[in-house]
C-alpha cells in the first residue's frame, strides 16, 4: 500500500543533469552554470555574516535584496519577491495559480520541469510546440478549460532562441491566465521583458543568479511582477526561504553590475566561437543568446557521441525529445573547455 497521493505515486520526478562528485576531474558543460567565480564581492559579504553569526532568523522578505535589485531593474521592492533558485518561484508560482485538475501550458520542447510541477499538483499540462521557425503560433495562447497558467522560458531552454518584447506582451494579451516569462538566462540575451510587467498584470518574469552571476551552488532566484501578485505569493511561501547566507551573497553579487558585464562579455564571445565550430562539423546550431548551443544533425546518432564525450571526462546535455528528435546542449564553458569539447567531438564523428 501506499502512502503517497495518487498523482505523487505515478509520477516518475524530474531528474536534473548529472552533477558528479566533488572533487573529479570532468568538465561539465551540461547545466548551464558558469565557468567562472562569482564576484569577490559575494565572498566577502557571506564571511561577514558568518562573522556576525547566524543565530537569528534572516530577513523573511530579503527587504536588502529587493531594495538593490530593484534599483537595478528599475521596479519598486514590493514587485519583487526573492526565492531559493529560481526552481522554487516557479513552484511558489504553480501552487498558487494551478489547483487539482486545472491546466498548465508550456511550450515544448522546453524545461520539463514545469511538467512536473503540473504533475505535483494533480494538474494537467499541454505541451504546444514550437514552430520551426521558434515561434509560438495561436494555440499557444487559445482558452482551454481550466486554463491555468502558462510558461515560456526566454531564452527558450534547450534552443537558446528567443521571442521578442513585443510579441510576449501579445501572448500575454490573449492568454486567459498568467504567464510566467522564465528569464533564466536573460542576461546572455539582447533584450529582456521586465518593463512588460508594468503594462500587464498577467506576465510574471522569473530570474535566477545561478547562470549569469555564477551562484549555481548558492540557490537564489526571484520574481518580479504587480504588488496584489507577490502579495499573494508571499502568503505561501515559507517564512524563511531563502536564508542569510544566500540573501548576502546575492544583494552582493547583484550589487556588482560591473562584474556582470564583463562576465556576460566573455560567455558571449566563446558562445559565438562555439556555434561557428560546431557548425562547421556539420551540426545544425540555431543562434542562440542564452549561455549553451543547441546542436543537432541531419544524420549523424547523437548519443554515441554524448557517450565518447562522457568516456573521456566531458559531460554535455544528451536530450532526446519524443516526436521532436534529439539534440546535444552544450554549456558555453572557458575558450579552454570548448576547445577540448570540439577535438573530442570532431574524433568521435570520424569513428
Ligand atoms: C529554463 C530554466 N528555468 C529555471 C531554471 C532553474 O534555475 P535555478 O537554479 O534558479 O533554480 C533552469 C535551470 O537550469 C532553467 O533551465
Amino acid at each position: 500500500m501506499s502512502y503517497f497521493r495518487p498523482q505523487i505515486e505515478a509520477m516518475q520526478g524530474y531528474v536534473p543533469g548529472e552533477q558528479p562528485r566533488e572533487g573529479s576531474k570532468v568538465v561539465k558543460l551540461n547545466t548551464n552554470e558558469n565557468p567562472y567565480p562569482a564576484s569577490a564581492a559575494v565572498a566577502r559579504a557571506v564571511q561577514s555574516v558568518l562573522e556576525r553569526g547566524l543565530q537569528r532568523y534572516p530577513d523573511p522578505l530579503g527587504t536588502a535584496f529587493r531594495l538593490r535589485a530593484g534599483e537595478v531593474l528599475g521596479v519598486p521592492p514590493d514587485w519583487i519577491l526573492c526565492g531559493n533558485g529560481s526552481d522554487e518561484i516557479l513552484t511558489l508560482a504553480t501552487r498558487a495559480f494551478v489547483g487539482e485538475g486545472e491546466l498548465l501550458r508550456l511550450p515544448y520542447p522546453s524545461y520539463i520541469l514545469y511538467k512536473t510541477l503540473a504533475e505535483i499538483q494533480g494538474a494537467r499540462s499541454e505541451e504546444i510546440r514550437f514552430r520551426d521557425d521558434w515561434s509560438l503560433g495561436a494555440e499557444f495562447t487559445a482558452d482551454a478549460a481550466g486554463l491555468k497558467l502558462a510558461f515560456l522560458p526566454n531564452p527558450n531552454s534547450p534552443s537558446g532562441t528567443v521571442i521578442a518584447p513585443e510579441q510576449v506582451l501579445e501572448l500575454a494579451r490573449r492568454l486567459p491566465c498568467p504567464l510566467i516569462v522564465d528569464e533564466a538566462y536573460v542576461d546572455f540575451a539582447n533584450d529582456h521583458c521586465i518593463r512588460l510587467v508594468k503594462e500587464c498584470d498577467k506576465i510574471l518574469v522569473s530570474r535566477t543568479l545561478s547562470k549569469s552571476y555564477a551562484l549555481a551552488g548558492l540557490r537564489f532566484g526571484f520574481v518580479v511582477a504587480q504588488p496584489h501578485i507577490i502579495a499573494g505569493l508571499r502568503k505561501i511561501k515559507d517564512s524563511y526561504n531563502c536564508d542569510a547566507l544566500s540573501l548576502a551573497a546575492a544583494t552582493a553579487a547583484i550589487d556588482d553590475q560591473a562584474w556582470l558585464r564583463d562576465n556576460v562579455a566573455k560567455i558571449r564571445t566563446s558562445r559565438t566561437r562555439l556555434t561557428e565550430r560546431v557548425r562547421s562539423l556539420g551540426f545544425t546550431a540555431v543562434d542562440s543568446q542564452a549561455n549553451f548551443v543547441w546542436c543537432t544533425h541531419p544524420t549523424q546518432p547523437l548519443k554515441p557521441l554524448y557517450e565518447h564525450l562522457k568516456k573521456s571526462g566531458i559531460l554535455v546535455r544528451y536530450m532526446p525529445y519524443t516526436g521532436w528528435g534529439e539534440g546535444l546542449r552544450i554549456s558555453v564553458g572557458t575558450d579552454d573547455q570548448i576547445d577540448v569539447c570540439l577535438t573530442l567531438l570532431a574524433e568521435a564523428m570520424k569513428r
